[in-house]
């Protein structure tokens, strides 16, 4: 069956009209559980998944510290680039070889506030991530040397996808104190300087491509709807979520300006994921407004050893309380991969022989 087109944007904010690309990419990838790999494996931390049914569709049916019971977004992108997914930070030993390949430094539980996701203990914050880069950088320059090390940063490309937790993990919760000592419109505009300032940081350890996952309508994911009596899309969370994006697209606007050789890609797929909620039958699902692993719960949220399970996965947008299924990142990254790269040819990579 042929895949609908998914509504679906980028804005490119180039500073320059081309840039040499890397003949075989090497990515790095920051974030939160949506695109984690297993470092909270390594952490102190409630937000884990390394235990059954996580995985149960991923290769050889392993729980890895995936959220999902198959593969990430990221790691069908990297399917897709011809490169393996990069490895979680915190599994690599000090002066590993693999950190001229890309790491993935993403943390589930994690924001772009330190206190976000606070009660999960220890998670990277994203600024924690911003600085095992930079730990990343220096191995690399003692391997490489300095102006190979340069070069390999600003050749890479940076996914990064991050904020969900900011509002499901921070400002919703009443028992943390900035859903009461801010407006929703403040707390976006702290958001979206605290990340000003942590891209203009990136930058300046070398980082010129990088792409940001916009959010999703978090209004719609199951945690969030079961706080409506009927079950339904909370409407001032998702427009939380618009109010962000589109702060995120000035923002990337303005760094563009004044960052030279920056190629800034704001990759929106609120839209794409709607459409996938309201319409689960046109993409081949048939249920989008629960989790397959039946836990839906304003608490809690996370698939368990001793949960029950659909019978069967490929029906369901949502594994858990708040991630999408395999299936539906097989959809979300094959659009986010077609526009990225077809809107972008001076970011593609260029096939190496
Ligand atoms: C996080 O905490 C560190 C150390 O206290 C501080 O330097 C940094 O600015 C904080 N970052 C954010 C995003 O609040
Ligand atoms: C999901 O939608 C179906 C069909 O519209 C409805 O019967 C069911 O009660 C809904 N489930 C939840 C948890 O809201
Ligand atoms: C599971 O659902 C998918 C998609 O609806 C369908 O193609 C497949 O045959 C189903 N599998 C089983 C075992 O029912």
């Amino acid at each position: 069956m042929a895949m609908p087109r998914l509504a679906f944007a980028a804005l490119i904010f180039a500073a320059t009209a081309s840039m040499a690309s890397a003949a075989s990419p090497v990515t790095f990838i920051f974030g939160d559980s949506l695109t984690e790999v297993g470092n909270n494996n390594y952490l102190q931390s409630l937000a884990k998944s390394n235990f059954p049914f996580y995985g149960i569709d991923y290769v050889g049916g392993q729980a890895t510290g995936r959220f999902t019971n198959g593969r990430t977004i990221g790691d069908i992108v990297s399917e897709k680039l011809g490169i393996s997914s990069p490895p979680p930070y915190l599994s690599l030993s000090q002066n590993d070889d693999a950190v001229l390949k890309g790491v993935n430094y993403a943390s589930g539980g994690a924001g772009i506030l330190n206190d976000t996701g606070l009660y999960f203990i220890q998670r990277l914050s994203f600024d924690d991530q911003i600085k095992y880069f930079e730990k990343t950088k220096e191995t690399m320059k003692k391997k490489i040397g300095e102006v190979a090390a340069n070069k390999l940063c600003n050749e890479a490309m940076y996914f990064i996808g991050i904020g969900s937790n900011d509002y499901v993990n921070n400002f919703l919760q009443p028992f943390l104190p900035d859903g009461q000592q801010y407006t929703s419109d403040e707390f976006t505009d702290l958001l979206i300087s605290t990340l000003d300032k942590q891209l203009s940081r990136l930058y300046q350890l070398g980082a010129r491509k990088m792409v940001f996952h916009g959010l999703s309508p978090l209004g719609c994911i199951p945690s969030q709807r079961v706080k409506s009596k009927k079950g339904e899309c909370l409407k001032r969370v998702n427009q939380w979520a618009l109010d962000f994006n589109s702060g995120v697209q000035k923002l990337f606007a303005s760094l563009s300006q004044h960052l030279p050789n920056a190629e800034l890609i704001f990759a929106d797929t609120y839209a794409a994921v709607l459409d996938l909620i309201d319409n689960p039958s046109k993409y081949g699902f048939k249920v989008s407004n629960t989790s397959c692993c039946n836990v839906d719960s304003s608490i809690g949220g996370l698939c368990l050893p001793n949960s029950k399970l659909c019978s069967n996965r490929s029906d369901y947008v949502f594994w858990d309380a708040f991630h999408p299924s395999d299936k539906a990142n097989a959809i979300l990254a094959e659009e986010f991969f077609s526009l990225l790269f077809s809107a972008a040819p001076s970011i593609a990579p260029t096939p190496s022989n």
